[in-house]
């Protein structure tokens, strides 16, 4: 379906773009607010934010391709995105993303079949001193084994997990 700000979401991006003193300011906020309503930020949504916010389109798009937080396509229900830089590194991520891989049986960048999860590797996530780190949805889960991530599955799996996004 295509994107188009709807008059709520105009009401609530104007009140977002009011509390900063640039228009630029306000991008990675209405980019997080399409998000959290949408699931991700397609090509019409950067369009219509570049309009409202008077930007050119290009730095929209810069931003959102910079960014691997911001989804440019459907995701699953939940988005494991599991840090793959250095200190997460060390601390066991190639293991993670390998049992990932392998348990559900995509690569990164995939999306399982039923829906249920999107795999991606992502830069470091800020939270370096608790690796392995990965971020579901929202929630960030630290100091990961493949135990934990093994129980946290199956807690995806079973609808017991919090993750902060909205049902889909
Ligand atoms: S290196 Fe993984 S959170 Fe920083």
């Amino acid at each position: 379906m295509p994107f188009k700000l709807t008059e709520e979401f105009r009401e609530t991006a104007a009140r977002i773009r009011a509390r900063y003193p640039r228009a630029d300011a306000a991008l990675i906020p209405l980019l997080h607010e399409v998000q959290r309503e949408k699931g991700y930020v397609a090509e019409e949504a950067m369009d219509e934010l570049a309009k409202f916010l008077e930007l050119p389109y290009s730095r929209v798009k810069a931003v959102v391709t910079f960014y691997t937080m911001f989804n440019r396509a459907p995701a699953g229900k939940y988005h494991l995105q599991v840090c793959r830089n250095i200190s997460c590194h060390m601390a066991g991520a190639p293991g993670l993303l390998a049992r990932l891989r392998e348990k559900l049986a995509i690569g990164e960048g995939e999306t399982t079949a039923d829906g249920l999860f999107t795999l991606s590797s992502v830069e470091c996530l800020g939270a370096c001193g608790a690796a392995p780190v990965m971020q579901v949805n929202e929630t960030y889960f630290e100091n990961l084994t493949l135990e934990k991530l093994d129980a946290l599955l199956e807690d995806m799996r079973h609808g017991r997990l919090l993750t902060g996004a909205k049902e889909k």
